[in-house]
């Protein structure tokens, strides 16, 4: 199995161009069933959960066609409407397809994706909203099967600013009869990627970047070029890395304005950035205590929570580090802690006690965003760190080892 070694303290230079982001090309994939005629996605990111998606799309008739800078997908002969449990269950946000397929063929059958390390993540909301639409929903043997006489628009409240479940609702509105209004969206701006992706695909969708949309349903949807932002959580966490090793060096590829929560918390702390156009300048800092509340956007995001943790491990002062969306993610801690961190966890708060120099040691990856936290922690440990299973870094990081190791850290991937 992979693993990466790391030797630190690292001093980290230069600069990082992030990908684009893995969490609105993945909604999008799913989004280009709907088309009829040929999309083509430019910089696809060389990750796993993309070519999760890729499989699945073609295992259901997709054409693809190009590389990674221009991919053409031609969902024009799509011959079955069937998600299968081996590739949903290995990534989680397959269940977007659901929304496409049950709007353009009256028909879906999707595994429920079951939990995952950080937790049940079910998906209630996506359904009910379906079932507003006019969907039959039937649970058989693990599978949701949803069929339909034709999806009709009507009014829907979601719960919870659930992401995905806006995604799906909103794709099954593009092509459902008459006008969907949809209240208590997420406001990610992967999500408002997407729905600027539908538009540009003939779509009709106002309201876009707020926490209200409305679809005008059309009969079908063309085809045509796209490429999606800059990956606002890559970029968080090479800020990080900057902020943790105390160097200076510039993170460009994405839109600042998308991490303006963060970055502000950063710089309430203490932090030296810059903020450009497409870029944020990272400057030798010294940070005071950091205290953090996740919440939907545009309060902190979850994804960069582990980050977080890493960084306050060297911060002098205790942060406390609040985790409120999902049940289960801090699994990072306890591998921290074997590096010398002092975290305590009470409830959904980490407490972080900063100042001890950390140590380099074996650590095991457990979910995407961890595995981050757990290379951020190896760059300043003292001596080596080994973090094993490093499949799930692969989920969400393209060419991570690269990235770091270019601006000078001593990072390698072995076998
Ligand atoms: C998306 O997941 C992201 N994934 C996650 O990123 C991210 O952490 C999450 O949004 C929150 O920002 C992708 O975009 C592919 P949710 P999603 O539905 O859509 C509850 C990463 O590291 N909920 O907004 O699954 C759910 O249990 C990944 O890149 C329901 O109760 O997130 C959770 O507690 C990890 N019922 C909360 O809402 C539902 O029907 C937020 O989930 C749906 C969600």
């Amino acid at each position: 199995m992979e693993k990466l070694i790391i030797n630190g303290p690292a001093k980290l230079n230069g600069s990082v161009r992030v990908s684009r982001a893995k969490n609105a090309y993945l909604p999008i994939l799913a989004g280009v069933l709907l088309c009829e005629e040929p999309v083509t996605l430019k910089n696809i990111p060389e990750l796993r959960d993309i070519n999760t998606m890729k499989k699945l799309l073609e295992n259901l008739g997709v054409k693809i066609t190009g590389d990674n800078t221009a991919m053409t997908f031609d969902c024009s002969k799509i011959d079955h409407v069937e998600a299968t449990y081996d590739l949903v269950k290995t990534m989680r946000a397959s269940i977007c397809v659901l929304g496409p397929l049950l709007t353009r063929f009256n028909e879906a059958k999707v595994s429920l994706p079951g939990g995952c390390a950080i937790g049940t993540r079910p998906i209630d909301i996506h359904l009910s909203k379906l079932e507003k639409l006019g969907a039959n929903i039937q649970l058989e043997a693990g599978y949701v099967h949803a069929t339909t006489k034709g999806l009709i628009g009507t009014n829907l409240v979601l719960d919870f600013p659930s992401v995905g479940a806006t995604e799906n609702i909103l794709m099954a509105a593009v092509l459902a009869k008459g006008t969907t209004k949809i209240e208590n969206c997420a406001l990610e701006p992967e999500v408002t990627d997407l729905a600027n992706f539908l538009n540009t695909m003939g779509a009709k969708i106002t309201g876009i970047g707020t926490k209200t949309l409305v679809v005008e349903g059309v009969e079908r949807l063309t085809g045509g070029e796209y490429e999606a932002i800059g990956d606002r959580i890559e970029a968080a966490t090479y800020i990080i890395a900057g902020l943790m090793t105390n160097s200076e060096i510039k993170v460009e590829g994405f839109v600042p304005e998308h991490l303006e929560f963060v970055l502000n918390k950063m710089k309430a702390a203490g932090a030296k950035l810059e903020v450009e156009d497409q870029a944020v300048h990272v400057y030798p800092s010294k940070m005071t205590s950091i205290d953090v509340d996740t919440a939907p956007y545009p309060g902190f995001p979850t994804d960069v929570q582990a980050q977080f943790i890493a960084l306050a491990t060297t911060i002098e002062e205790s942060s406390v580090i609040t985790e409120n969306i999902f049940e289960n993610r801090f699994m990072h801690v306890p591998e921290l802690v074997r590096m010398g961190a002092d975290i305590s966890l009470k409830g959904n708060a980490a407490i972080v006690k900063g100042g001890n120099t950390l140590v380099g040691a074996p650590v095991m990856c457990t979910d995407l965003r961890a595995s981050a936290a757990l290379v951020l922690a190896g760059l300043v440990a003292e001596g080596e760190t080994e973090v094993q299973r490093v499949y799930h870094l692969d989920r969400g990081y393209e060419k991570l080892a690269m990235k770091l190791s270019n601006l000078g850290a001593d990072i390698k991937r072995v076998d």
